[in-house]
């Protein structure tokens, strides 16, 4: 949802800060754009329609001098995606120049009150607002830039992550953060700005989290200093980043998407690191061991995320009913955080995010803590926001997720739901040893047996191929693998735009199973851990009415391959586990369909990978 970067010091900032935006382009990719100031104190602002690299071209032949700048690729809210509506933004004077990811919620107010005042504006956003009033206020009282945005955004309701740079100060940028991501890159008299690490990470390993209602002034050659809104003053504390650059690159292959379906043994074994024993019988989940009585005790859990982490939540509802015998709702953070939901003391809330960002899921745990419930998050993105504003929790440790379409951040999802679930039941005693023992074991075997089905990846792109006239898809699994029916039907939306629908194969035949005919490919999960013959009966009813099946079953199945078009055989494993290993051959097989229609994989349109807006 719009990626920010800054950049202040010695070297030119014109190549940090297009690297900088290429490594967030993830978040928005309709429109690009940077401010530079030169040493002849020009404030030159140059942006573009489409991605970064039409930024590149269209600031070839420019000045792009200065060691001062910042710059922004967006994700489009108020306005289209077009030049004007692009940032950064000018103030009236061309003085200032800002960029902003999130939104002003109260901007037509604003806006009203500064037409008055005698201010006109070119573009259509809520942003252009920001950097008027700034002005507005910065001239009205005679005051430093950091004081004026300071004054604006008290008047500001909405969310934000904003940079600003004035004419005739070269020596410092202004930014703030609420509701959206801010880290600051600490160098050699350096600084650094970015709404995620991953600009800075190749330059420095000490960053700073901006907090909620933070402004942070960049001096050059001076220290960072951070005051609140309400202007107080806060000492930076300084963390290491754990992440390295190649996890940031494609590494030879042609998308991030595969590189991260790809990577899922690795991922997997590394969310199991230190929690399962090498020994395969035992689990440590520290979150849980800090907070045991609080899951022991809870009457109910509620779990809350949006997309691909709600649908590795509705995993985690299955196996944390089954092995702890808590009743478990499963909600989208978006509906959560507005429905008046009951929210009890004893409560736990579990937040599922891969970025840590997702604007309705921090809502939601906002919500839930004001209600005195207890929060446990389970996110990726070490330092984000749902992290830090949990009671306790469990990173995922999938590492970067660049490709927008989630994959290895699901599978660890999944992988943390099901340690935890198993933890909770072994604790409780409702989970008995005997079954325990069997499913640590199987769990430790699971990243074997990925590498095993990631071998079909050729003979997944071909018949792949097969599929790109389709207009729509269907998509059945009961059980455990009704989830994945939605996430494989998920990614094939996102990234080819061929319509699916993911469905509970039994609840077909009240209603889709009208919608079936030769034209109609349908993907049945039908492992032999989990309902087989029922799902064996459901199959039938597609092939009486021709709808062309693909299938995934476990090795050596024999019934369903016969009766299928195109099968994928994965192995066996214990039912809770099977998620994990069916989930792959769908990641794959939506891929190479959107390669083969051509679609921009790793950046789908309309999408962005942090939704930092409601
Ligand atoms: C966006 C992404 C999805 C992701 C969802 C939730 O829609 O495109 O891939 O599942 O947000 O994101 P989160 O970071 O909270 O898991």
């Amino acid at each position: 949802m719009c990626g920010i970067v800054g950049y202040i010091g010695n070297r030119q900032a014109y190549p940090i800060l297009i690297k900088g935006l290429q490594r967030l382009e993830y978040r928005g990719y309709d429109s690009a754009g940077i401010a530079l100031l030169n040493s002849n104190n020009d404030l030159n602002v140059y942006k573009a329609k489409g991605k970064v690299s039409d930024l590149v071209h269209f600031v070839q032949s420019k000045d792009t001098e200065g060691t001062i700048g910042i710059a922004h690729t967006r994700w489009a809210t108020h306005g289209e995606p077009n030049q004007v509506n692009a940032h950064p933004h000018f103030s009236q004077s061309e003085e200032l120049a800002l960029i902003h990811n999130g939104i002003i919620e109260n901007y037509a107010v604003l806006k009203q009150g500064l037409i008055e005042n005698g201010y006109s504006f070119l573009s259509e956003t809520d942003t252009e607002v920001l950097v008027q009033l700034i002005e507005f206020i910065k001239k009205s009282n005679n005051i430093s830039l950091t004081k004026a945005v300071q004054l604006a955004l008290d008047q500001v309701v909405g969310a934000y992550a904003i940079a600003v740079i004035e004419k005739g100060q070269p020596d410092i940028i202004v930014a703030a953060r609420k509701g959206s991501p801010l880290v600051v890159g600490i160098g050699e008299d350096e600084f650094f700005l970015a709404s995620d690490a991953t600009p800075i990470i190749e330059y420095t390993n000490k960053v700073v989290y901006i907090g909620e209602e933070e402004i942070v002034t960049l001096r050059r050659g001076k220290e960072l200093r951070i005051k609140t809104i309400g202007n107080v003053e806060k000492t930076p504390e300084v963390k290491k980043l754990e992440m390295t650059i190649s996890q940031l690159e494609k590494g030879g292959y042609p998308h991030f998407m595969i590189k991260e379906i790809f990577e899922q043994p690795k991922t997997l074994s590394d969310s199991m690191r230190g929690r399962v024993n090498v020994e395969g019988d035992h689990i440590t989940l520290a979150g849980f061991i800090d907070n045991k009585e609080k899951f022991l005790n809870a009457k109910r859990i509620i779990i809350t995320a949006c997309g691909t982490s709600w649908h590795a939540g509705l995993i985690g509802k299955y196996a944390i009913e089954e092995f702890a015998r808590i009743p478990v709702e499963v909600e989208y953070s978006s509906e959560f955080r507005y429905r008046k939901p009951v929210i009890h003391p004893d409560d736990i809330v579990i937040a599922i995010s891969q970025s840590g960002e997702t604007a309705d899921t921090l809502a939601a745990v906002e919500l839930a803590k004001s209600k005195g419930a207890f929060i446990f998050g389970i996110c990726n993105v070490v330092g984000s926001s749902i992290p830090r504003n949990t009671h306790s929790g469990c990173y995922t440790h999938a590492g970067p997720e660049i490709g927008v379409a989630s994959t290895k951040a699901f599978t660890a999802q999944v992988t943390v739901l099901t340690m935890l679930a198993m933890m909770i039941g072994k604790e409780k005693g409702t989970l008995n040893n005997e079954n325990y023992l069997k499913i640590v074991s199987e769990l430790s075997k699971i990243p074997e047996k990925i590498k095993e089905i990631l071998k079909q990846n050729d003979r997944i792109a071909e018949f792949a191929k097969t599929f790109t006239y389709a207009q729509n898809f269907i998509y059945l699994g009961r059980g455990y693998n009704f989830p994945v029916a939605l996430e494989g039907a998920l990614k094939l939306k996102e990234i080819s735009y061929i319509h699916a629908e993911g469905y509970p194969a039994a609840e077909m035949k009240h209603g889709p199973i009208a919608l079936i005919s030769q034209e109609m490919p349908v993907v049945v999960i039908a492992t032999s851990a989990g309902m087989y013959e029922k799902v064996v009966s459901n199959i039938q009813e597609i092939k009486a009415r021709k709808g062309k099946i693909i299938s995934i079953v476990t090795e050596g199945d024999v019934v369903v391959s016969n009766l299928s078009d195109y099968t994928i055989s994965i192995p066996d494993t214990e039912e809770c586990l099977v998620p994990l290993l069916a989930a792959i051959p769908l990641q794959l097989f939506a891929y190479h369909i959107a390669v083969v229609k051509g679609c921009n994989v790793d950046q789908p349109r309309n999408l962005a990978k942090s939704v930092t807006v409601e």
